[in-house]
């Protein structure tokens, strides 16, 4: 059975030429068996009638704020409270533009605002809008407070142009739906540990050697941990972007630090993904002031860092473990490498030469290895759908875990 079978859908559809492809998910949602209403921007019904809708939905199409005067409810706050999900497709970048400066002047942007229920949002625009810096502020803003996003495809645009900014496919927007609903709660009951964004290894108290995580990864597999029930210690290397909401933040700057704070938390864990990029080295010596540029030549010995994963392979006992391997060549036999010597019961390989995966992106790609040896391709997606793509693989594979219900 759907997982989407008699759940409150609430379709926002702003103006973009992609809105005739809200009326296909629309008509696939009501054929699971789901509820769904649809609220249309001014913009959107200039490129799509809201009869279309009307008759796929089943239900009247909402537009306009001040359209019923008679009737007792007021539509922003019924809709908000009705919806258990509320997915605007396509998002333009006005709408996340306003969402993510609180403005709220229309119908939809006054019911994302007094919602309760998760909203998703799938961009659609030209690809120079997508990623103008503003938007994508906008975008990591908006994630940051916990706004979920299915990222746009890569195609030739409706303008001619080439590039991202094309809607995601229907299916994928309805596996991402569908995947909503079945994933509520399933890790209610586990404390995880997560670890996430790069370490700093000082030479001096204002020069370090660090490397380009961003910390996305690791705060979306948190989010996502978080999103579905689990009590989520976050242990971060200073990245710029906030926590997501409902998980325990702490702070670390140095490999060291980082392996005292997970030792100490790991304890409590029945799971662990280690999505942080550890140094390996660190100056031997970290010199106490500035270091002067009176020498041509400055030689610094470099020793190594604790392996904070192989030391949770040795204490891991039940707990599962999870590691992540930045690789630029033989990906899978490295990951697969790490995986034995660390003891580790998963490890995610990305190869980090490919554009939209690795340091830094909003996307991800790479191969999820378990330690039987399957290989399970997991294509480019958003790191937010990429970390619940790997809880759905490793939890379906780990059928003791202590878990919740739907
Ligand atoms: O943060 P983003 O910008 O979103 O980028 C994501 C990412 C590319 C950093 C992430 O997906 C990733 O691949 N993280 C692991 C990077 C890495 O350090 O790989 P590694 O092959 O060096 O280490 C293998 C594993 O051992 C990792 O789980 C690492 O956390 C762990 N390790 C490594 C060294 C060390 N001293 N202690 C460790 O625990």
């Amino acid at each position: 059975m759907s997982a989407v079978k008699g759940k409150k859908v609430v379709i926002g559809i702003t103006g973009g030429i992609a809105a005739y492809k809200a009326a296909e998910v629309v008509s696939a949602l009501v054929k699971k068996g789901a509820q769904v209403k649809v609220i249309m921007t001014a913009h959107a019904m200039e490129f799509i009638k809201p009869l279309t809708l009307e008759t796929l939905s089943g239900n009247p199409v909402y537009y306009d704020m001040f359209s019923r005067p008679g009737a007792w409810e007021i539509d922003h706050i019924s809709l908000a409270k009705w919806a258990d999900l509320l997915v605007v497709v396509p998002a333009t970048a006005n709408i996340l533009g306003k969402v993510a400066h609180g403005i709220a002047d229309d119908l939809l942007s006054t019911t994302i605002m007094a919602t309760r229920a998760q909203v998703v949002f799938a961009p659609a625009m030209n690809t120079n809008m997508y990623t103008n810096p503003i938007v994508q502020e906008n975008i990591s803003f908006l994630k940051s407070k916990g706004y979920m996003f299915i990222s746009p495809a890569t195609g030739r645009l409706a303008c001619g142009d080439y590039g991202e900014g094309k809607l995601a496919d229907v299916q994928d927007i309805l596996d991402a739906i569908e995947g909503y609903f079945s994933r509520k709660s399933d890790l209610k009951g586990l404390r995880i540990l997560v670890t996430a964004g790069p370490t700093r290894e000082y030479l001096d108290p204002i020069r370090f050697i660090t490397n380009p995580s961003s910390g996305k990864m690791g705060y979306a597999i948190a989010a996502a941990c978080a999103e579905r029930g689990a009590d989520v210690e976050l242990v971060s290397g200073p990245v710029s972007i906030s926590p997501p909401p409902g998980v325990r933040l702490h702070r670390v700057e140095t490999a060291q630090e980082m392996f005292e704070k997970v030792m100490d938390i790991f304890p409590s864990c029945q799971m662990v993904f280690k999505a942080a990029a550890v140094g390996d080295y660190r100056p031997e010596t970290c010199y106490p002031t500035k270091i002067k540029k009176d020498r041509d030549r400055l030689t610094v010995t470099l020793v190594k860092n604790p392996d904070i994963l192989k030391e949770l392979g040795k204490r891991k006992g039940s707990c599962i473990l999870v590691g992540f391997a930045a690789e630029t060549e033989n990906i899978e036999e490295y990951a697969m490498k790490k995986m034995r010597e660390k003891n580790l019961d998963f490890i995610v390989a990305n190869d980090v030469t490919r554009q939209g995966a690795g340091f830094g992106k909003d996307t991800n790609e790479g191969l999820l290895i378990t330690r039987q040896g399957e290989v399970i391709n997991i294509p480019q997606m958003d790191k937010m759908e990429f970390a619940h793509r790997i809880i759905d693989e490793v939890i379906r594979r780990c059928p003791d875990l202590n878990q919740g219900s739907n």
